[in-house]
């Protein structure tokens, strides 16, 4: 009876170490490729901070590529007067008709509000932006960016609320990333050309340097190596993740989101598209 015991609970601890997403440690997730010391990992690989002054700003990817994940980010964004600065997050395929699931933040002045811009390109081809204001202030405290990557669809959260939903459409011709592995990227850059405003506000190089934090990357993903994928092809022994799709309070929770913080969307940009949105914004 003890031995049996036994058995059921370090299979149990088996079973839930295999279940759980993983947390990475930067030191073994990330490479920091850009900005010559700007870019940390610091705390033993617990915490990361990438900066920006006049000279550069700073950059990290992935060590590993995906074809399919789920990424999620704590972050902290540049407090203070951000304007003219741009924090990213993103994953994205190489070459010239690349894959790309794109995070941006777009810094403001002191008290005016960041704006996070969304974008998915397929084949190398974009346009697809929706910009949304936050229900919080992003420079505070660590919140949560998450990009769910699967066949079904992309799915952008914040604190695992729902702010973007990008369905595979591929019945109506519109193309959807499958085929190309994807690696993550972060980059803290200035674009006070066009990031605030217009470009109307410069970045004040007196604030400078301007410093993002992060921390807890987590990802339950597909990892790509030598040309094949560490997810089975029998569906059911993978994660939940692969197959999920939304229920209807997370449908309510986009919503409302929508309703109340999206500020620009393309699909409703008729100026821009004179002959009609593209087909994945009607949902026929
Ligand atoms: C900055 O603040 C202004 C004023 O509230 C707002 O209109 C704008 O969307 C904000 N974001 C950026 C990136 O300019």
């Amino acid at each position: 009876m003890a031995s049996f015991t036994k058995i059921r609970i370090s299979l149990l601890v088996l079973a839930a170490s295999v279940l759980v997403a993983f947390a990475g440690n930067f030191y073994q997730e990330v490479d920091i490729t850009w900005g010559d010391g700007r870019g940390k990992i610091l705390n033993n690989g617990e915490s990361l901070s990438l900066s920006l002054d006049k000279t550069s700003g700073s950059g990290l990817q992935s060590k590993k590529e995906y074809l399919f994940g789920k990424f999620d980010m704590q972050l902290k964004l540049v407090p203070g007067n951000s304007a003219g600065t741009v924090t990213t997050y993103y994953v994205k395929s190489p070459g010239t008709t690349w894959d790309e699931i794109d995070f941006e933040f777009l810094g403001n002045l002191s008290g005016d509000p960041y704006t996070v811009h969304t974008n998915v390109f397929t084949h190398g081809e974009g346009k697809r932006e929706q910009q949304f204001h936050l229900w919080f202030d992003p420079t505070k405290d660590f919140h949560t960016y998450s990009i769910l990557w699967n066949p079904r669809h992309i799915l952008f959260s914040i604190d695992r609320i729902p702010i973007r939903e990008f369905r595979n459409q591929e019945s109506k011709g519109v193309l959807f990333p499958k085929n190309q592995p994807m690696r993550m990227y972060s980059t803290l850059w200035n674009a006070d050309e066009w990031a605030t405003r217009g470009g109307l506000v410069k970045t004040d190089w007196s604030q400078a340097p301007f410093t993002a934090s992060y921390k807890s990357y987590n990802t339950e993903a597909c990892i790509w190596s030598s040309g094949a994928s560490s997810c089975s092809s029998s569906q059911s022994s993978n994660g939940a993740w692969l197959t999920q799709e939304m229920d209807l309070a997370s449908q309510e929770r986009l919503r409302w989101v929508q309703k109340n913080y999206m500020i620009y969307n393309y699909c409703t940009d008729f100026k821009r598209f004179p002959q009609g949105v593209p087909a994945e914004c009607t949902t026929a």
